[in-house]
């Protein structure tokens, strides 16, 4: 959407992963200074993003949505400025059917007057859900949210949850700054896998303005390992995926955030090119064993060895895989270990990468640009 944010994908945190419905203002609050005092502010994490149930279970006797009394007493526009006094946006939901997804009313035929009330609460960002949608065609229920934002006058990052139905990358770009490929993450290796693979697909499609989004993170939230974790928020900055932080950031662990505060892997997320890495290469029984990359800024590739196995095990990249000429040197980086490990590799790199670990690396070839991916 071309509103003048997401030209880079959205970073911040957001209520539901770890919260679902426990949701109230202390929370929100809490959740805005823990992210300041962890310095993941300043590293780009920015919105604050309640999801659903914030809203009180009927809108009131003009049609207007009003927060729950006993969860948000103090109402969003006191949050919003609470949010924004510490240098960050406030993020609000809503659903593009008659009820949100926990039976609290939706936008759909209150757009104009829902978006007219976001803005006066000095909201920054819209996520729009997908339930109780009456059988409508999403393409017919998102635009008029956009529409309703755009002429608030106010900017409001507009994040559309239509689950992936309707292969929204083919029609979402026009009309919302990021928009879900799949159904909803859990905290899980299989599902994060899976995720991965189906937003794989949309690749071509993602770019400054709209990204394609595999869901929130769930790193820290105690279903994955570590390496599994890691591999979850390699895999997602690669793909230029949301980094949409879905932990307790009050309690974090230090492995936790040491996984979130890699500048390094964050700032491929953020790059200014803004093309979405893919999957570029697989081996091994069910091809668990995976070459994923991308092209960035300054003729520079990143590079991710996933080993998807139950064992160790070497993996390679050819430069072949990675559209490069085989007599390329090149220069690695590991995003990781924070090591420059070798100035001259040709024509292919390789490690031994831990059972569902994931090796990240950036490449700079000395030479030859790189085309095929
Ligand atoms: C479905 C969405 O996909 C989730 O991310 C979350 O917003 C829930 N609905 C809330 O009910």
């Amino acid at each position: 959407l071309n509103n003048g944010l997401a030209l880079t994908p959205q970073m911040g945190w957001n209520s539901w992963n770890f919260f679902a419905c426990n949701i109230t203002e202390d929370l929100i609050r809490e959740t805005a200074d823990a992210l300041v005092s962890t310095g993941l502010a300043d590293l780009g994490y920015v919105y604050v993003n309640i999801d659903d149930c914030w809203s009180a279970a009927s809108r009131d006797s003009e049609g207007q949505l009003v927060p729950d009394p006993k969860t948000f007493p103090s109402g969003i526009k006191a949050l919003a400025d609470y949010v924004h006094g510490k240098g960050l946006k406030l993020g609000i939901y809503s659903d593009a059917g008659a009820f949100t997804c926990q039976v609290r009313p939706g936008s759909l035929f209150h757009e104009v007057d829902d978006a007219e009330l976001f803005a006066s609460w000095e909201v920054d960002y819209l996520k729009y859900d997908n339930c109780f949608n009456l059988g409508i065609d999403p393409k017919k229920r998102y635009p008029p949210m956009r529409d309703a934002l755009n002429a608030t006058g106010r900017t409001i990052f507009y994040s559309l949850c239509e689950w992936g139905v309707e292969d929204p990358a083919l029609w979402a770009r026009g009309v919302g700054n990021s928009w879900r490929t799949t159904d909803d993450i859990n905290d899980t290796w299989a599902s994060m896998t899976t995720i991965a693979d189906l937003n794989d697909k949309w690749a071509s499609y993602a770019g400054p303005g709209g990204w394609n989004d595999p869901d929130m993170l769930e790193v820290g939230n105690g279903g994955m390992t570590y390496q599994e974790y890691r591999a979850h928020f390699s895999i997602w900055a690669l793909m230029k995926a949301p980094l949409l932080i879905g932990c307790d950031v009050r309690n974090i662990t230090d492995e936790t955030f040491e996984i979130l505060s890699n500048k390094e892997v964050i700032a491929v997320n953020q790059d200014s090119l803004g093309v979405q890495g893919r999957k570029v290469y697989v081996s091994g029984e069910d091809n668990c064993l995976q070459v994923w990359a991308g092209p960035l800024s300054g003729n520079r590739l990143v590079v991710a060895l996933w080993n998807r196995c139950s064992k160790a095990a070497t993996i390679t990249a050819k430069w072949e895989a990675l559209g490069l000429e085989s007599s390329t040197s090149v220069s690695v980086r590991d995003l990781w270990q924070h090591k420059d490990l070798t100035d001259n590799a040709v024509s292919s790199f390789g490690a031994k990468v831990a059972s569902h670990d994931c090796h990240m690396y950036i490449f700079a070839p000395k030479t030859a640009a790189h085309s095929a991916i």
